[in-house]
């Protein structure tokens, strides 16, 4: 069970059907919005752990160019292993803000 949260922003803030990144720490997740519910992945590529780039409507690896939709998080074309899926970050909306929840050993 996730008990350490982590606040990453106003959701007013973050524009509807936008995709944006957002840092706490050492950590950087990307953040789709739609509505009031949000979704988000590890800036962490699939293939080799590349950070990744907006582009679009998807997420590119700046090291070896795979592509990840930014809705899905699934791999879309590019040196990732087909089918994979960026690792998901736990989120929720709490009190207008998005909130980042991390495992208790991820301290
Ligand atoms: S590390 Fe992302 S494509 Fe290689």
């Amino acid at each position: 069970m996730s008990s350490i949260r982590l606040p990453l922003g106003a959701l007013s803030a973050h524009a509807d059907g936008a995709l944006r990144r957002y840092r706490a720490g050492f950590r950087s997740v990307w953040v789709w919005r739609s509505g009031e519910r949000v979704r988000g992945y590890y800036d962490s590529c699939t293939h080799q752990g590349g950070a990744l780039q907006q582009r679009g409507e998807a997420m590119v690896c700046a090291r070896h160019h795979a592509t990840f939709d930014a809705v899905s998080g699934q791999r879309i074309a590019g040196e990732a292993p087909e089918g994979s899926i960026l690792p998901p970050a736990e989120l929720a909306v709490e009190d207008g803000k998005i909130v980042l929840f991390l495992p208790d050993n991820d301290v």
